[in-house]
């Protein structure tokens, strides 16, 4: 698969990125600049040990992609949306954003629309799929593809895509779980702030959640 991923430049597209392309997956890396993209996608060569990445405008990422996943902090979010709109039209969009208060970083700064990903689906209108994912796993494990038991939570209004999305978690050896509508990001979203609350009191790198009494659902979510 084809793997844009817009903002593919800073720690978590870059985890992400990594993961995906060890995984033997095609990545493209958006940025603003092009010689950051660039930058930003050698280095997923380098940790690939193949020439799995390569590096684009934001807007020719999402173009080219298959599938587009968004990690830029929510300052930039409803902008880099606009600039995407068109490129993502009829394709799934992962969003990863989390509405983090930048002035308080540890407190969540509630979005009008609900959450990111309300608003992302508001903004990019039902011609493209958005489902939230990947907000709850840190930066650290993603880029040296540490084996955690962190789940990846799914949601989004299409459970299609939500199927889809489960199997991008599944190429990172995560185990993605459908929570439902779109609605649902606001407890995920919020959770990531409980997780860096936990990561700063027990001086820990990339606290995680783990959703127990569900055995059923790890063997077939896992492929
Ligand atoms: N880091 C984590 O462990 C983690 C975990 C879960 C979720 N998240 C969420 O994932 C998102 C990305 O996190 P991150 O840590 O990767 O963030 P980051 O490194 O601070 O930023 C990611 C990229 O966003 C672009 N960007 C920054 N400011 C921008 C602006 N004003 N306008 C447009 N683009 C801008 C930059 O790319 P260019 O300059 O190259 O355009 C930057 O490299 C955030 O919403 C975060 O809350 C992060």
């Amino acid at each position: 698969m084809r793997i844009a991923i817009v903002g593919g430049t800073g720690k978590e597209g870059q985890g992400l990125g990594k993961g995906w392309a060890r995984a033997g997956q095609e990545v493209i890396i958006g940025s603003r600049v092009l010689e950051r993209a660039l930058r930003a996608a050698e280095a997923i060569n380098a940790a690939a040990g193949r020439r799995a990445a390569t590096g684009m405008l934001n807007r020719d990422a999402a173009a080219a992609g298959e599938i587009a996943v968004l990690t830029v902090p929510y300052d930039a979010h409803a902008e880099t949306l606009q600039d995407i709109r068109e490129a993502v039209r009829g394709k799934i969009l992962v969003d990863v954003t989390v509405p983090v208060d930048p002035e308080k970083p540890l407190r969540l700064r509630i979005p009008p629309g609900g959450s990111a990903t309300e608003e992302a689906q508001f903004l990019l209108g039902p011609g493209t799929r958005v489902v939230t994912a990947f907000q709850n796993i840190s930066h650290t494990h993603l880029a040296h593809g540490e084996t955690t038991a962190c789940d990846i939570l799914v949601c989004g209004d299409d459970a299609d895509a939500r199927q889809d999305v489960i199997k991008l978690a599944g190429m990172l050896g995560l185990r993605g779980l459908d929570v439902g509508p779109a609605r649902n990001a606001r407890v995920v979203e919020g959770l990531t702030i409980l997780l860096m609350e936990i990561n700063r009191r027990y001086k820990a790198r990339g606290a995680g959640i783990r959703i127990t009494g569900i055995p059923n659902a790890t063997a077939d979510e896992r492929k």
